[in-house]
């Protein structure tokens, strides 16, 4: 049986990647610090004989006995919102050194096991762009002191090192550029639109839109994030391949929150507040023509359907709140 690690294995997109991984027949050990969450998510998975979970951060090295034939880096803060206690603005020094010193660990570790191995990136690497869609190809425009540099930058610094093992050392590696994805097991800490949306509607208080809610975003359901990733992993002619995994279907923002309130059935207002958020996300939307012709990839759980099971999913885990 051949096994895999996945670092942020206890995180949203981890836990999911995990189980799916399971199901294949994998041997699956997650690797976490609970930095920015809390392990629940992966408390039915250690049920299963093949799952191991291993409480680490993985700045430091992995432990010598350890072996693995693939090896997902996933683990780094991710929330963009400010007020999130979770964010990588709060978590600035976490963020930059998971992406670089860790990847560096991880990547070393992959060349010892002859591993292949897949990072995690993120649109973010494309920072405020001058381009739409974004293809991979494009160099981005990002600022290398900002606020968000913390994360963007050392995404990139992590896609660097990815791609030098490659090409200098021969490591199978590649990497996935994420978009917003969204589904069960989130944060609620993490205080995206969308979380923000679902919790005020269940709650029964006003839905609160900045600006004018004419903004648009592009939302991915988890389990289609999850199977580009094992596309890229598994999948032949992929090593060195750079690609973006997100849905190009773009929404405004009044939509989601109308959505949200009607699949709620919530009988609340949805109320317009004239600032918009300071560090308000950017707008991003992938061109996905390389996930298509490559990997075979593309978006299949439609916006409603992800939203029934990301409200589901909500409602159980506030269920004590609410009734
Ligand atoms: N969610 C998105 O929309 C999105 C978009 C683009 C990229 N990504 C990337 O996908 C990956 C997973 O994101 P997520 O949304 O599941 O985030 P998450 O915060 O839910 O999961 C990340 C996990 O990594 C763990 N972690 C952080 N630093 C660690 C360290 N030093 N050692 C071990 N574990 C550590 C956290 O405890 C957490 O469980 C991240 O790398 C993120 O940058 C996510």
């Amino acid at each position: 049986m051949e096994t895999v690690i996945v670092t942020g294995g206890a995180g949203f997109i981890g836990s999911h990647l995990c189980a799916r991984l399971l199901d294949m027949g994998y041997k699956v050990i997650a690797i976490d610090s609970l930095i920015t969450s809390n392990g629940k998510n992966v408390d039915q998975l250690k049920e299963n004989d093949n799952f191991q979970f291993i409480h680490q951060d993985v700045t430091l090295p992995l432990a010598e006995e350890l072996n693995a034939d693939y090896v997902f880096h996933l683990a780094s803060p991710a929330s963009p919102n400010h007020h999130s206690e979770i964010s990588y603005h709060k978590l600035a020094m976490e963020t930059m050194m998971v992406n670089t010193t860790g990847t560096h660990q991880l990547l070393d570790f992959a060349l010892r096991n002859n591993a292949k191995f897949l990072f995690a990136s993120t649109s973010e690497v494309y920072g405020d762009p001058l381009q739409h869609p974004q293809k991979e190809t494009y160099n981005g425009n990002v600022s290398t002191t900002g606020p968000r540099s913390v994360y963007d930058e050392a995404k990139r610094f992590g896609e660097t090192l990815v791609a030098y093992y490659c090409r200098e050392k021969n490591l199978d590696a590649r990497i996935i550029r994420i978009f917003n994805t969204y589904g069960p097991n989130m944060n609620m800490k993490d205080m995206r639109m969308l979380i923000v949306f679902i919790l005020q509607a269940l709650k029964g208080q006003s839905i609160t839109i900045f600006g004018d809610g004419s903004q648009t975003r592009s939302l991915c359901y988890v389990s289609d994030t999850v199977e580009g990733m094992i596309k890229l992993m598994f999948g032949s002619d992929t090593r060195g391949e750079i690609v973006n995994i997100g849905s190009p279907e773009e929404h405004t923002i009044l939509e989601y929150a109308t959505m949200v309130k009607n699949l709620v059935n919530a009988d609340v207002k949805i109320e317009f507040s004239e600032a918009l958020p300071q560090n308000d996300p950017l707008r991003r939307q992938p061109d996905i023509t390389k996930a298509k012709q490559l990997l075979n990839w593309e978006p299949r759980v439609s916006l409603e359907e992800g939203l029934r099971k990301t409200i589901d999913y909500f409602k159980s885990e506030l269920l004590p709140e609410i009734k």
